[in-house]
């Protein structure tokens, strides 16, 4: 049976599942923080390891400004609101993205690192302002600059995920069928599963199918 260290999350779909209430784009968003609350509930029961979260990519910043702040705004007061949880759960929190146009909520991304850098029952990795072709090409760039051999073991190192395991599962909700610049070089050998249900409708029983389903998927890296 496949054990579980390390599960990655697209959580796709808040946007239509407001729109489809007949509510805006943003109400979805928020209802989506219910389903990362229970989801890092259940990996902690779970005794997975990892959970790493896409929240926003590079590309989302062509998204209309008014989304985008509210996006900015829900996730401050998630990390503010939750920072004492996260202590007292034992939960570290790591950023992985590029800190270009983080300026404005570096201090408290810094705060919230700092604070729980210690904590070892999960590592929560959120994706922020994260797209994997520039983490790709900024690995490499560094290598040429230091003369060192391009090999696997080198790019792997200064990756943003530099001492996190590869991921076991990578779930997508939101019936898209791609992974949008996530991940790309890690998810080489990783399981995916593509759920139709949106985010916010997506549930701890939905997950739990899944992670039942690992269990038992034969991984052959290449092999026979
Ligand atoms: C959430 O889903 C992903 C984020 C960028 C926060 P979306 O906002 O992409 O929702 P849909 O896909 O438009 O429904
Ligand atoms: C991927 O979802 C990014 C996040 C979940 C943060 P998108 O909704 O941005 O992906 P595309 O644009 O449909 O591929
Ligand atoms: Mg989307």
């Amino acid at each position: 049976m496949n054990s579980i260290n390390h599960v990655a999350i697209i959580m796709d779909g808040n946007g239509r599942w407001g729109l489809k209430r007949n509510k805006s784009r943003n109400f979805g968003h928020r209802a989506g923080l219910v389903t990362v609350e229970n989801i890092i509930k259940h990996t902690i029961k779970k005794k997975i390891k990892y959970l790493t979260l896409f929240a926003f990519s590079t590309e989302n910043w062509k998204r209309p400004k008014k989304e985008i702040k509210f996006l900015f705004s829900l996730l401050e007061e998630f990390i503010i609101k939750k920072l004492d949880v996260f202590q007292k759960e034992d939960i570290k929190l790591k950023i992985i993205g590029s800190k270009i146009k983080l300026k404005k909520i570096e201090s408290i991304l810094n705060k919230a690192q700092k604070k729980t850098n210690n904590n070892k029952r999960l590592q929560i990795n959120l994706a922020l302002n994260y797209g994997s072709k520039n983490e790709i090409i900024d690995s490499v760039k560094k290598l040429i600059k230091n003369k060192e051999i391009i090999n696997i073991k080198n790019i792997d190192k200064n990756l943003y995920t530099k001492f996190i395991p590869k991921p076991d599962i990578l779930i997508r909700t939101g019936n898209t069928h791609r992974v949008s610049n996530f991940l790309l070089w890690q998810i080489a050998y990783t399981e995916i599963y593509f759920e139709k249900k949106l985010w916010p409708d997506f549930k701890v029983k939905d997950y739990d199918r899944i992670i039942n389903d690992f269990k038992n998927v034969k991984r052959n890296y290449g092999n026979i």
